[in-house]
């Protein structure tokens, strides 16, 4: 259904309109709740989960960060057996990103390049949808960042605000590495492990990880996240790396301009850096395995390469909701 008639149609629109045309239709779906209903028993997956920190996912599958930016439709998507979402990227105040055309379908790689550039509406509003659309069962993530203006001193200040404003109301937080200067993230992981430390709830921090990270960067990643307890990675997100959109001429990859890729066209590299974790960890951590997990293999090797969780974006967009029951029913 979704293959057939669902895609073709979302395919020929512009890849940000036709998600902006998801988003309407989720919200309108949200007032339906007979189909609702249908929707979750159809998408429902018997599955043990999984207890990680004293916190259970019902399962093992989440939506990775940037497809629910401003928290609008989470709950709507759980509804298709997600056991988490990351929500985000949100920053303190409205953010546009980077301006045009910014989200790219390379259909025959099954892949996205994006420079998307963390355009949000900021935490105002995404803290209002937080607060009255989280009904079900499933773990909440969010990924913060600072406002694209903000230097110095600011940039701590932006992610602390975040931090405590919704340390209530989220499972886990990630800050992406690379984002920011090392110093600045080294900075922003201090003051938001102090703020930790002073509360009662414990929520769990994780450090999401470029693809194209050299080991001996990740060796210093990996120190730096045992000096602020930090919880664990997700490994990773997209890379700048074009070599595998191999349906595609240097000509037409260079029309599009920048931009980084997501989906298939990553080939193994995430799984390499969940690999390189678990080699060069000196506690175990928790690691969320995404980027380029397209099917249901995919998503089995990334468990025994030592993720403990997985994320998927491009599979949803190129299979549908269906892929999330597929993948659970293979790794339980
Ligand atoms: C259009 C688009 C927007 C994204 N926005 C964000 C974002 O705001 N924050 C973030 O941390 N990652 C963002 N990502 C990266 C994804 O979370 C994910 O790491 C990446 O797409 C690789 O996973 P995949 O191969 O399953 O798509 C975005 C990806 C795409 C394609």
């Amino acid at each position: 259904m979704y293959k057939q008639f669902i895609r073709p149609a979302m395919f020929q629109m512009d890849a940000e309109d036709a998600h902006n045309y998801m988003v309407r239709m989720l919200r309108i779906y949200r007032h339906l709740p007979l189909v609702r209903n249908w929707i979750k028993k159809q998408y429902y997956s018997e599955s043990e989960g999984i207890t990680i920190n004293g916190l259970h996912f019902k399962n093992r599958v989440g939506l990775s960060a940037g497809f629910d930016k401003n928290a609008e439709i989470f709950d709507e998507l759980a509804d298709f057996g997600f056991g988490f979402v990351e929500l985000g990227t949100v920053t303190r105040s409205p953010q546009p990103g980077n301006p045009g055309c910014r989200i790219f379908r390379l259909e025959k790689d099954e892949s996205i390049i994006s420079r998307t550039g963390f355009n949000n509406n900021g935490i105002k509003e995404f803290e209002a949808n937080l607060q009255t659309l989280r009904k079900g069962d499933y773990r909440i993530g969010v990924n913060i960042n600072k406002d694209a203006s903000s230097e110095n001193n600011a940039i701590v200040d932006d992610f602390l605000f975040l931090f405590k404003e919704l340390y209530d109301q989220v499972d886990y937080f990630s800050i992406n590495w690379g984002s920011i200067s090392p110093k600045s993230t080294t900075d922003v992981l201090h003051a938001i492990h102090d703020y930790r430390k002073e509360q009662k709830d414990y929520r769990m921090i994780l450090i999401k990880i470029p693809a194209d990270i050299s080991p001996e960067i990740l060796g210093q990643i990996i120190d730096i996240a045992d000096l602020f307890d930090i919880d664990g990675f997700i490994a990773t997100g997209p890379t700048t790396n074009r070599s595998e959109l191999t349906h595609y001429s240097e000509d037409k990859l260079n029309q599009i301009g920048a931009g980084n890729v997501s989906g298939k066209g990553m080939g193994n590299k995430s799984r390499e850096v969940v690999r390189l974790i678990r080699q060069m960890q000196k506690k175990n951590y928790i690691v969320i395995g995404a980027g380029g997990i397209m099917t249901v293999d995919d998503a089995r090797m990334m468990l025994d390469a030592g993720a403990d969780l997985i994320q998927i974006y491009s599979a949803f967009i190129y299979s549908g909701p269906s892929i999330i029951r597929k993948i659970i029913k293979k790794i339980g």
